[in-house]
């Protein structure tokens, strides 16, 4: 069942962290559900721009579509990750999205809540929520790349004005994450003292993690051992992410994990199996690598459990 992140948000909020978990194909579909509903966790499927350019947005909505019949019992939200305005405002307009990410957040702060708030008041008419993003991450995120050294984050008197001039409902926030599998190289950990600050100033206001990937070891150590070369890879430490969830970190976005499990089923299937040429074995060994892998992450969020008791609210 599709529901309004907000509804997601109203349930979670100082308890536990809705997984934000970016797909771009059948299969990533497939093993997300799959491990939502084993874990009956509610969830958020999210879709880049990139994503939406892959195959084409609506074979993505098709299959999100689709995945709602299959699995009856799923309840999530269906966000745009990182939209511009134009693409914000196209998934606005469609009526399929709960809620949109509009990312203004290499903009001056004036800017930012200018064109924030111009995707709010579209988003507000027809019922949908707004996430904004405010101070800059680390790391590659669509086209724009940010070093470590120049990621900014955020000042959290900024943030509470930024959110009451613009009107969002929810604001991504940097303090110490980063895009991709490499984090981490000149520091390390979370700035646990800006979230502190930030949920003080506005209580209840939902805080969005991105650059959340554990970035796991021992599939980074899979990876390079069947031909890869990801040396260095770091992520998120799950502890960090458990520790944020109650301080009003709400949702939490990961997508590079999901990218390592790929990897490492792709990669050693070539390797294992080099008589194999069909794309099906692999693809049914990664759907189910995946979903264990989202079974255990929500755990990691407290989503895992909550389904019957957000239902119950909706
Ligand atoms: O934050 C960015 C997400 O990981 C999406 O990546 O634009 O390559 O789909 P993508
Ligand atoms: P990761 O690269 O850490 O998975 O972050 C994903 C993200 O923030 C999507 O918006
Ligand atoms: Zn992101």
């Amino acid at each position: 069942m599709i529901v309004t992140t907000k509804q997601l948000f109203d349930h979670a909020y100082g308890k536990y962290a809705v997984g934000g978990y970016n797909i771009n194909n059948a299969e990533q579909i497939m093993g997300l559900f799959e491990g939502c509903i084993e874990s009956k966790a509610p969830f958020i499927i999210q879709i880049s721009r990139g994503a939406r350019g892959y195959t084409d947005k609506r074979m993505l909505e098709g299959m999100i579509r689709s995945a709602d019949e299959i699995f009856p019992d799923a309840i999530f939200a269906v966000h745009l990750d990182h939209g511009t305005e134009e693409a914000a405002m196209d998934c606005i307009n469609s009526g399929f999205y709960s809620s949109v990410m509009i990312d203004a957040s290499h903009e001056s702060f004036d800017e930012n809540i200018a064109i924030t708030k111009r995707v709010v008041d579209a988003a507000h008419a027809k019922g949908i929520s707004v996430e904004a993003e405010l101070g800059q991450l680390g790391g590659v995120e669509e086209d724009i790349v940010v070093s470590e050294e120049s990621a900014n984050l955020t000042v959290p008197s900024e943030a509470k004005e930024f959110i009451e001039r613009s009107g969002c409902d929810s604001l991504a926030c940097a303090f110490g994450t980063s895009h991709g599998a490499y984090k981490f190289t000149t520091s390390q950990g979370l700035h646990f003292e800006v979230i502190e600050e930030i949920t003080k100033l506005v209580p209840g206001f939902p805080i969005v993690m991105h650059g959340s990937s554990s970035v796991p070891q021992d599939e980074v150590e899979r990876i390079n051992a069947a031909g890869g070369k990801l040396g260095g890879a770091k992520g998120v430490a799950e502890e960090d992410i458990s520790k944020a969830a109650p301080m009003g970190v709400t949702k939490v976005n990961i997508d590079t994990d999901g990218r390592l499990v790929w990897c490492r089923v792709h990669r050693e299937m070539f390797r294992d199996q080099p008589e194999v040429f069909d794309l099906r074995p692999a693809g049914k060994v990664f759907m189910s690598e995946y979903a264990k892998y989202i079974v255990h992450k929500n755990e990691v969020l407290g989503s895992a459990g909550q389904v019957d008791d957000l239902r119950k609210t909706l």
